[in-house]
C-alpha cells in the first residue's frame, strides 16, 4: 500500500529477544537504539509483552510465541517484527496484518545449510551412523565383520520431498548428486526449467507419493493447512522400509502417531531436527533405536547465522528509511 512505510526521524528503537552473533549485535548497536538480550534467556510472555509495549521494532526468533493476544496488546509504536529466521509460524501474521505491523524474515541465506542437514539425517538414519558411533564410544566394537552394522544404500532410492520451495529444491539437487530419484508434492507443479535438471516427478496428491517413495523429507512451512500433514493415516500409507526426515517444523508431524508407527515398525526410521513441542521431546522417541534426534540445528552454521543477522539489519534499515523491507512476508500488506 503506498505510503504505508514512513521514514523515521530518529534511530529505531529495537529490542532483540536472543543473543545474536557478535558482529551482528555490534552493528545493531551502531545503527539502532537497541536493547540486546545479553544472557540469552528465552523471554517469558511477560517480558515479550513489555518489549512489545516499548519497541518500534521487535527482532524475535523461533523461541518466541508472538500470538494474537500479544500483538493486540502491543503498543502503537510497534511497527515491525523483524524475525531472525525464515519460518514465521510462531508469529500470528493475521493479527500483525490487522494491527498494521509489518513482518520480515531471513530467506535464502540458510537454504544450503538446511538442505545439508537433510542429507546428514538421510545418511545418518539409513547408514546407522549414530548407532555405530555410540558402539565405538561405549567400547563395544569387536572389529569389522561382514554382517556388522548393515544399513541401506541411498543411491537409487526414491526421495519424496514435501514442499518444493528453496530448501526443497536444494535438497533435490543434493539427492540427485547422490544418485537418488526426486519426487515431490507441492501445491503447484514447478516450471519445466526447474523440474528438468532435477528430473523431478510431481505428485499432485501426497498420499500417492507417500506410497511410492523410500524416504520422505518434509520441507514445507508450518501453516494451518500443513499442521499434522503427516498423521496416522499418512504414516500408514508409507512403505514399511521408508524413512521420515523432518528439518522443517515439528508440528508438521503428529508426534504421537509417529512414535506409534515407529514402534510397530510401520516405517523403518526417522531423522528429526525439529519436534512438536520442542525443546520437549516425546519420551518414547528417546527410547527408539531407529531414530536420529537433533536439537533444531539445520541453520546452525556461523555463516548462516551471520547472514541471517545481516538480513535482519537490512530489513530494519530499509523499513526505517520509509521503504518496504525486502523480506516482507505479508504480501498484501
Ligand atoms: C528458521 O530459520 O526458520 C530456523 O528454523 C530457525 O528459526
Amino acid at each position: 500500500m503506498p505510503g504505508r512505510f514512513q521514514k523515521l526521524d530518529h534511530k529505531p528503537r529495537v529490542i532483540v529477544t536472543r543473543r545474536l552473533p557478535q558482529p551482528v549485535e555490534t552493528r545493531m548497536a551502531e545503527l539502532f537504539d537497541v536493547t540486546l538480550n545479553l544472557d540469552d534467556h528465552p523471554m517469558t510472555r511477560e517480558e515479550l509483552a513489555a518489549a512489545m509495549g516499548e519497541a518500534e521494532v521487535l527482532a524475535p526468533t523461533v523461541t518466541d510465541q508472538i500470538d494474537a493476544a500479544l500483538i493486540e496488546g502491543a503498543g502503537p509504536q510497534l511497527k515491525l517484527i523483524a524475525n531472525f529466521g525464515v519460518g514465521v509460524d510462531h508469529i500470528d501474521l493475521a493479527a500483525a496484518r490487522a494491527r498494521g505491523i509489518a513482518v520480515t524474515n531471513t530467506p535464502g541465506v540458510l537454504t544450503d545449510d538446511t538442505a545439508d542437514m537433510v542429507m546428514t539425517l538421510i545418511l545418518a538414519v539409513a547408514r546407522r551412523v549414530f548407532t555405530g558411533e555410540r558402539m565405538v564410544r561405549a567400547g563395544e566394537w569387536q572389529g569389522w565383520s561382514p554382517t556388522g552394522m548393515l544399513g541401506h544404500r541411498i543411491t537409487g532410492k526414491r526421495l519424496g520431498i514435501v514442499g518444493m520451495g528453496r530448501i526443497g529444491q536444494a535438497v533435490a539437487a543434493r539427492a540427485r548428486a547422490f544418485g537418488m530419484s526426486v519426487h515431490y508434492h507441492n501445491r503447484h507443479r514447478l516450471p519445466k526449467a526447474i523440474e528438468g535438471p532435477l528430473e523431478a516427478t510431481w505428485w499432485p496428491t501426497l498420499e500417492a507419493m507417500l506410497a511410492r517413495v523410500d524416504i520422505v523429507s518434509l520441507n514445507c512451512p508450518e501453516t494451518q493447512e500443513t499442521h499434522h500433514i503427516i498423521n496416522d493415516q499418512r504414516l500408514r500409507q508409507m512403505q514399511r522400509h521408508a524413512y521420515l526426515i523432518n528439518v522443517a517444523r515439528g508440528p508438521l508431524v503428529d508426534e504421537e502417531a509417529l512414535v506409534a508407527a515407529l514402534e510397530r515398525r510401520g516405517i523403518a526410521g526417522a531423522g528429526l531436527d525439529v519436534f512438536e513441542h520442542e525443546p520437549a521431546i516425546h519420551p518414547r522417541l528417546l527410547e527408539l533405536p531407529n531414530v536420529v534426534l537433533l536439537p533444531h540445528m539445520g541453520s546452525a552454521t556461523f555463516e548462516a547465522r551471520q547472514e541471517m543477522g545481516e538480513k535482519v539489519i537490512t530489513n530494519i534499515r530499509v523499513f526505517a528509511d520509509g521503504h518496504r523491507p525486502p523480506d516482507q512476508v505479508l504480501e498484501d500488506y
